[in-house]
């Protein structure tokens, strides 16, 4: 495994993988990797010949009172979780070369950053998708794999490398979740232990939402009041947004007809959780 760190040097490697038609997967991350990127690096080796998993922990996509300088970085114990998955090259850019002083070009999603997660984070997506095409446009990958735990920044960057003619599969990976149902999250580690034990009322509650669904409740305001009460009794849980919409437009459903997801973020403490279920009926 080898460890990259200039724009140069990563492009000079490809340089002489793409000659040799070799297939290549990117898994982007910010590190502080967790089974849920394991299990991205996992399908990216069933289906590729080079893995390269970049670890960039991206200020653009933090806002000012946001926990960037706070967020979790390990970059050994990373570099021992890649390579016992085999990947092929990490690429750790610095935030000089990526944002150099005079930097001043973002890509920007219409509409969908400011529903959900943007109504809180308003320039959060606008960095996901500026650091996600910088990373396409240095490493050319033919397929980029993504988490569905992150549904939104899913729909976000697929809408951007449609509209923008990117030429790169998108592969999304199904949420990891612990054994309790918690999805896993870097973040997950700034939970008191009540808090902890509190977390998967969230996915509980999305759970039996979809069953809810399923029996023929079709009202999303019903749904989603259900999830309400139900994490609100059962923990100390502030809900950020708790949302059901449609999984392309990202707009509310006021009643379910066909396919769709329930969205959510909820702050425990100053610790955020996002979650999210689709469902579709017939
Ligand atoms: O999902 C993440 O970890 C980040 O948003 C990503 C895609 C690596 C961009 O910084």
């Amino acid at each position: 495994m080898r460890v990259i760190k200039s724009i140069k040097s990563i492009r000079t490697f490809l340089k002489t993988i793409k000659i040799k038609n070799k297939r290549i997967g990117l898994v982007p991350t910010m590190g502080a990797l967790h089974k849920g990127h394991l299990s991205l690096i996992q399908k990216s080796r069933r289906e590729n010949d080079i893995i390269i998993l970049s670890i960039f922990v991206n200020p653009k996509q933090f806002g000012p009172k946001e926990d960037f300088t706070q967020y979790p970085r390990q970059e050994k114990k990373d570099e021992l979780l890649a390579k016992k998955e085999k990947v092929d090259i990490i690429f750790y850019p610095s935030v000089e070369e990526l944002y150099p002083k005079d930097y001043l070009t973002y890509v920007f999603v219409d509409e969908l950053g400011e529903k959900l997660c943007g109504q809180s984070r308003p320039n959060h997506f606008q960095g996901v998708t500026t650091i996600v095409a910088k990373l396409l446009n240095i490493i050319t990958p033919d397929t980029l794999y993504l988490g569905q735990k992150d549904a939104q920044q899913v729909i976000i960057i697929n809408k951007m490398i449609q509209n923008l003619n990117i030429p790169v599969k998108v592969k999304t990976c199904p949420i990891i979740r612990e054994p309790d149902g918690l999805a896993m999250s870097s973040r997950n580690r700034y939970l008191s232990s009540r808090q902890r034990k509190e977390a998967p009322i969230l996915f509980q509650s999305l759970k039996s939402a979809k069953k809810r669904i399923q029996k023929g409740e079709h009202r999303s305001a019903a749904l989603l009041q259900m999830i309400q009460s139900n994490i609100e009794r059962n923990s100390s849980g502030r809900i950020d947004y708790l949302e059901c919409v449609d999984n392309q437009s990202l707009n509310p459903l006021k009643k379910i007809t066909s396919s769709g997801m329930i969205a959510l973020a909820v702050k425990f403490g100053s610790t955020r959780l996002i979650d999210n279920i689709e469902f579709k009926i017939k």
